[in-house]
């Protein structure tokens, strides 16, 4: 039942430390595309003044659930079924979304899903944080992406790595304020944006 990813042991400090600084005084994260529910299980111990709700296909849900039970901390909430190409999100209030390794997996349609339909929930002020390895304009693909951009198209022509201006461009539409990129390792991102004080969402 309890799945493992290789990826977890290798970011889960980094990204913790982007979250420590971008995730402030956030009460309540809703992550999305949790997958094995790893990182929901170490964020909750990392953060635990921040009520943790992952989310993922109902397919993922006995996984997180197992760590989230081995975990033993009241800080994680039940896995949540979200599929974000559905309209059909849960019915639950948040300051901040967090989505890790999700958005060069998903189709484009799902990144602009992700994107509105955190902006449409949260606060103003509220973050919306994005790990992941992404692509600049005028900047080359490292190798290693390139590698990865090329697998995962080969796989499934709808994914792939992401323009940050794309992804910005969606966010500022729907009243996202980029904020920060950190560098990660291994050529991975962490993006954070807030919601705009002025709903100027569309
Ligand atoms: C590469 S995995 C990343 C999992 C986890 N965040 C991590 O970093 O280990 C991508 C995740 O996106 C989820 N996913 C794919 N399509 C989705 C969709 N339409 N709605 C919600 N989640 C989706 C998958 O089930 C999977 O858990």
């Amino acid at each position: 039942m309890k799945q493992y990813t290789a990826a977890f042991e290798r970011n889960r400090e980094p990204i913790a430390g982007a979250l420590r600084e971008a995730l402030g005084d956030c009460r309540r994260v809703m992550e999305i595309g949790s997958g094995s529910g790893q990182h929901a299980a170490w964020f909750a111990s990392e953060f635990p003044h921040v009520s943790w709700c992952p989310t993922d296909l109902a397919a993922m849900l006995p996984s997180i659930d197992a760590w989230r039970q081995e975990c033993g901390l009241d800080n994680i909430e039940p896995a949540r079924a979200l599929d974000v190409l559905s309209l059909d999100w849960p019915a639950i209030e948040f300051d901040a979304v967090v989505t890790i390794n999700t958005l060069h997996i998903v189709s484009f349609e799902g990144v602009r899903s992700i994107l509105a339909g955190a902006a449409g929930r949260l606060p103003p002020g509220g973050l919306m944080f994005v790990y992941g390895p992404f692509r600049f304009s005028g900047r080359a693909l490292e190798p290693s992406n390139a590698n990865f951009d090329a697998w995962l198209r080969e796989r499934d022509p709808d994914s792939g790595l992401r323009l940050f201006d794309d992804v910005d461009g969606i966010a500022a539409r729907h009243g996202l304020r980029f904020e920060r990129d950190v560098p990660m390792p291994a050529n991975n991102h962490a993006l954070w944006w807030r919601k705009s004080p002025s709903d100027a969402g569309e």
